[in-house]
């Protein structure tokens, strides 16, 4: 440019509004975060400081608070949080490929649009349970049994990756920040273009929620640092850092209040935003792996 020139600079490609993965900008940004903050009923379930606060802590449902009070002392222990980042680091000459990062390939093959996450079943199996011992992970052959879906869920987030825009329906739910941190932003429906109510992150011990009429669409992200490139579609990360969530999903006849409005729409499958149409697709909630090879496959691993 010349000095003559007085042309401004071209905007910064987070002004745009086109970055993954919420595609705002700064500003935006800081506006959805007090949004969130002064959301009603409240986003986060919590111990309230204030009149106001608390009257917003008053509108969440009984059946959330009974799964939250449930979840509150679980944690995941410094070992655990060790041998995960052993098994999400990204593979190196000469080093064994861990089994969380081997299924993140796996599942980047499937769906390029958004970066893959890992959705560990807390109970029944996943449909990876397999690569454990095919990659010598594990020696022993018994892998669980019973439905591959499950309404308690582990899911690991690789630092910079997301999930897409997705409907959890007529479910009630937590989403229960066990590792790291997460951002959670939500939609007022089911639509690339819905109106966000608000932005949220999440660090251990928080809890957000869920339920058929509130707060039930949404995207969780991991904002941790991924290392090179920037996030998107196609991306993978190069570190080992993540967040961790704990995540239940109780079906309509499942909590005390039913709604009997025809739709079929429970945990076994939800709607979502697909990436690149920007339209509404279908999604069989299958999970990746069990717990119980899981839990195996860290206590077997070596750590330094
Ligand atoms: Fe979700």
């Amino acid at each position: 440019m010349s000095m003559t020139d007085t042309k401004p600079p071209a905007d910064p490609p987070e002004s745009t509004g086109a970055k993954h993965p919420f595609h705002i900008t700064k500003e935006e940004e800081r506006q959805l975060r007090l949004q969130g903050a002064q959301a009603v009923p409240s986003l986060v379930i919590g111990q309230a400081t204030s009149f106001d606060e608390y009257a917003r802590q008053l509108m969440i449902p009984p059946a959330v608070m009974d799964l939250a009070r449930k979840a509150e002392d679980l944690r995941l222990s410094a070992w655990e949080i060790e041998a995960l980042r052993h098994h999400l680091a990204p593979g190196e000459p000469g080093r064994k490929m861990g089994l969380l990062r081997r299924i993140l390939h796996a599942k980047q093959g499937d769906d390029v649009s958004h970066p893959p996450y890992i959705r560990v079943a807390c109970s029944g199996r996943g449909h990876y349970d397999e690569l454990a011992t095919k990659h010598g992970h594990l020696d022993s052959k018994d892998l669980p049994e019973g439905d591959i879906g499950s309404p308690v869920v582990l899911e690991i987030w690789p630092a910079q990756h997301y999930s897409p825009i997705h409907s959890h329906g007529h479910t009630t739910g937590i989403v229960f920040c066990l590792a790291g941190q997460l951002d959670v932003m939500v939609y007022e429906h089911l639509d690339w273009n819905a109106t966000k109510l608000g932005l949220l992150t999440l660090t251990p011990g928080q809890c957000a929620w869920l339920s058929k009429d509130t707060y039930a669409v949404h995207r969780v992200f991991c904002p941790m640092n991924g290392g090179d490139g920037t996030t998107g579609p196609g991306y993978m990360n190069s570190t080992d850092e993540f967040g961790a969530s704990f995540h239940v999903y109780l079906n309509p006849e499942g909590t005390a209040v039913e709604h009997h409005d025809g739709d079929s729409n429970s945990r076994d499958s939800f709607d979502y935003i697909d990436e690149d149409g920007k339209d509404q697709r279908h999604f069989a909630t299958h999970s990746d792996l069990s717990w119980s090879i899981l839990r195996r496959v860290l206590a077997n691993t070596p750590l330094t």
